[in-house]
């Protein structure tokens, strides 16, 4: 990596728009820099089009070239040295609960090529990292749903990406399971210096562990800044002695229609999250 790369804003996306038919546009011109080393929160309700601008910046979507850069590379003309920088969490299940959480690991270390020499000790490091060391030779459908998240975490984790995605990574979990997934996240971050793209809908979480934030409402990103930033702002604009959270921000950029797009579809996706897991557990 030379000096000029090291500068390298980790992400870029320019007037993204994703539609998936002709009734609705998921993503609706967005535009986002991540920078490098920065631990950067995409907050939104359920519906707002994270997943979808998630999964455009993973090359899992097809976007028109020049909308989207990965450390400088576009998604779309330079799709496998994309792939080959980035580790990605998606929010739906993706561990396998017949095979050990070694073996799982295991698999994506073949598939991003992790040489073969250095495949036993990666994965052996990678499960460490997310404090799954003891259960590593265990199946996965003995885990509970916080290990299920940090075995997805080693999964990403194995190929050592300069940039680690994480859809949703604490979506239908306890708060001492949440604070777990977190907690690993900061120490393997702090310990390498990667990039966190991560998306939630957990307002809480983003004020407490993001670098900055964007709150995106229907395909859009409404407003931008550090999590301090913004309640100040607002607390400036409100007067006396309010202490808004960032969820009161977003309130006041989204309007009323976040409340009915928000609560429903939350229901609906930690129904759906609980569904999959009993389906490995
Ligand atoms: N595969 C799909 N086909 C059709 N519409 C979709 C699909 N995935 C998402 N959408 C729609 O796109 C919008 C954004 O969804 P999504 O990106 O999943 O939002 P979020 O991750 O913020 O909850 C929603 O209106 C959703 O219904
Ligand atoms: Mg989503």
């Amino acid at each position: 990596m030379n000096e000029e790369h090291s500068q390298e804003d980790a992400v870029t996306v320019t007037g993204l728009r994703y539609a998936f038919d002709r009734t609705g546009t998921a993503v609706d011109g967005l535009d986002l820099t991540v920078r490098s080393g920065e631990v950067f929160g995409l907050l939104g309700p359920n519906g707002a089009g994270k997943t979808t601008a998630i999964r455009c910046v993973t090359t899992l979507l097809p976007v028109p070239a020049g909308m989207v850069r990965v450390f400088g590379h576009d998604v779309t003309t330079d799709r496998m040295a994309v792939r080959r920088l980035l580790g990605y969490v998606p929010q739906q299940l993706s561990a396998d609960g017949g095979l050990t959480g070694r073996e799982n690991v295991a698999l994506f270390a073949r598939v991003f090529d992790v040489p073969r020499r250095e495949r036993a000790d990666r994965v052996a490091q990678a499960l460490q990292a997310v404090g799954l060391a003891e259960a590593a030779d265990r199946m996965a459908s003995t885990y509970s749903g916080g290990m299920v998240r940090r075995l997805e975490l080693a999964q990403a984790l194995v190929s050592a990406p300069r940039l680690l995605i994480l859809d949703e990574p604490t979506i239908g979990l306890d708060p001492i399971a949440r604070t777990g997934v977190w907690d690993h996240i900061m120490a393997i971050r702090a310990a390498s210096g990667m990039t966190v793209l991560v998306t939630t809908h957990y307002m809480d979480e983003a004020d407490q562990y993001c670098d900055r934030v964007a709150l995106m409402h229907q395909g859009r990103v409404r407003a931008l800044g550090t999590p301090r930033g913004l309640t100040d702002d607002l607390r400036a604009r409100l007067g006396g002695d309010a202490t808004p959270t960032l969820e009161d921000v977003f309130r006041d950029v989204a309007g009323s229609g976040l409340d009915d797009q928000g609560k429903g579809g939350e229901f609906r996706d930690v129904r759906r999250t609980r569904r999959t897991a009993s389906r490995v557990g």
